[in-house]
């Protein structure tokens, strides 16, 4: 029986669940992983159901100080490897500047950049060690185009892009591929609070993709090899007009507020 083993952090929902159905029907074995223990079951029955595969679960917050290392231990006493690491746990966060509860930013920060570091620590080496593997860590749009006002979730976003191509560099010709994935606005639960629902309804339906065509495009652009994949035809065509001064001088006759 192989032990090699897909593990995706997050899976609970979202793109997290579809990574996990993805995977699950090329008959990858799976460890899931997020906070909600009752929701990573019901999927992870489902998916031993529908594609005879065999899935394991952690139920872990990724916040906390020490849940990497300890996710890391918990992999190895149950005698499994991982060849697929997707690092898609995350969530909207406080506003750096008007929230004042330092805990929680610090929190947020653990979960969105320390701890994906921590999972390229403890399992990249063994990738590498056996030369096979592909990593996809899930970072954004809003990685790449910076927006004034938004000064937490687009910053650590911008780490993972950084993280993961630093790493990419170094494992050129390795066969341990990694790959920041950077998808636009997604149909998931991630704006499931109040003010972001709002948004989600004030914005175009076309600007909003499903996370099956998220999913399939990164698990396609890991294979190739590629560093960085922003999903969507639409997001393609329009991160690099955003980056441009063009776009910039029209932003800022706007009123909106561009630092890049
Ligand atoms: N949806 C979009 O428009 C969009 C666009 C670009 C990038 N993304 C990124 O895509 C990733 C997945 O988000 P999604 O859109 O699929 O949202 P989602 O449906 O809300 O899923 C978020 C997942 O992260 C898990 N999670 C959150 N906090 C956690 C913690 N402290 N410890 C462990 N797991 C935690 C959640 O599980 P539990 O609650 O069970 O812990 C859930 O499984 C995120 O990194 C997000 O930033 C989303």
């Amino acid at each position: 029986m192989s032990t090699a083993r897909a593990l995706i952090t997050g899976a609970s929902s979202g793109i997290g669940a579809e990574f996990a159905r993805q995977l699950a029907a090329e008959g990858r074995n799976l460890i899931l992983v997020a906070r909600r223990a009752d929701a990573l079951q019901v999927l992870a029955e489902a998916l031993e159901t529908d594609f005879a595969v065999q899935v394991d679960t952690v139920s872990l917050d990724l916040s906390a100080d020490d849940a990497v290392e300890s996710l890391f231990k918990t992999v190895q006493d149950r005698g499994l490897t991982v060849d697929y690491l997707i690092n898609n746990a995350g969530s909207s966060g406080p506003d750096l500047l008007r929230d004042r509860d330092w805990q929680e930013q610090q929190r947020y920060i653990e979960l969105m950049m320390t701890s994906v570091a921590g999972m390229c620590h403890f399992f990249v080496p063994e990738m590498r060690e056996r030369g096979f593997g592909r990593v996809i860590n899930v970072a954004s749009v809003a990685g790449l185009v910076t927006v004034a006002g938004d000064h937490s979730y687009g910053p650590t976003k911008a780490y993972l892009v950084a993280l993961s191509k630093g790493l990419a560099a170094t494992l050129r010709g390795e066969n341990v591929n990694i790959l920041a994935l950077c998808p636009g606005f997604t149909h998931t639960d991630f704006h499931n609070s109040e003010s972001l629902a709002k948004m989600k309804r004030a914005t175009p339906a076309f600007i909003w993709y499903d996370a099956d065509v998220v999913v399939r495009e990164a698990l396609a652009a890991v294979d190739k090899g590629k560093q960085v994949w922003v999903s969507g035809r639409l997001y393609r065509l329009l991160v690099p007009i955003l980056r441009t001064r063009l776009s910039r001088f029209v932003a800022g006759r706007l009123g909106v507020k561009r630092n890049y």
